[in-house]
């Protein structure tokens, strides 16, 4: 069995003590890609580097909204030279988000705008951080000429909300919060999105599923996202980690053999 998880931070400082080690056990728990998401240029950079050290790792640049206010003068140049290197896949993470407003929200759109158009001149996958910020985020896909392919991460909302964004044609990726109790909304959303729009990521060092819900979240966790994905969908577990493999490599232009 082969799981993929389309969405971690490894280069996080979190995993300063043991960086290799929770790779190690990834690959113990049958975790044979990963992708490293960068949230303002130098996380990007970092993930970079990590990715073009590791085996079937991979990376995305990108500048999150709570980072938007800080972005630099010039950082889509150096965004668009990033993606230029070896291993990266996807700008992101990029989005809205009204939940901390960290960055005032005309800037989080300013920034996130520019970056779109960056991916559609690259023609590359966007990875799209929403957090309470649907309604705005959908006005802004549909009032564009223009919409990139993409992954909306860690995906928090309504069944109906997932489906209009998988008819906008995302895909849709699912994280800790899915395994918890009391999760009927977003577990409803993972029965309902088609089965080829589906993922499955860590967010790691971020929001641990259960049963190790609480603690430093890693990439080896991502077996249990979908094994509660395989059991809302009743299908054996090596099957749904067969789909959100085929699934990832295809949003992300990487080959099955690679
Ligand atoms: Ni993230």
């Amino acid at each position: 069995m082969e799981l993929f998880d389309t969405h971690c931070h490894l280069d996080d400082e979190k995993f300063d003590p043991d960086r290799e080690e929770a790779f190690q056990r990834l690959r113990d728990r049958g975790v044979a890609r990963i992708v490293c998401v960068g949230s303002d240029l130098p996380t990007s950079e970092s993930s970079i580097r990590f990715a073009q050290a590791h085996e079937h790792t991979w990376a995305a640049c990108g500048v999150h909204p709570h980072e938007a206010a800080e972005a630099p003068e010039g950082y889509l140049d150096r965004l668009r030279e990033l993606t230029r290197e070896d291993r990266v896949v996807a700008i992101g993470e990029i989005g809205l988000d009204y939940y901390y407003d960290f960055s005032p929200r005309d800037v989080q759109k300013r920034v996130l705008s520019e970056q779109l158009d960056l991916a559609c001149d690259l023609d590359m996958p966007v990875i799209f951080h929403i957090r309470d910020a649907h309604g705005d985020m959908i006005d802004l896909f549909r009032s564009r000429k223009r919409l990139p392919r993409g992954i909306i991460h860690c995906f928090s909302g309504s069944q109906e909300t997932a489906l209009e964004y998988v008819r906008m044609g995302f895909y849709i990726s699912f994280s800790g919060p899915l395994t918890f109790k009391k999760a009927p909304n977003l577990q409803a959303a993972a029965q309902a999105v088609p089965l080829d729009r589906l993922l499955v990521e860590t967010d790691s060092p971020y929001l641990s599923p259960e049963p190790v819900r609480g603690g430093r979240n890693e990439p080896a966790n991502v077996f249990y996202v979908c094994q509660k994905l395989a059991e809302l969908r009743g299908l054996p577990m090596e099957e749904m980690a067969r789909i959100t493999t085929e699934n990832g490599c295809r949003i992300y232009g990487i080959p099955l053999e690679a």
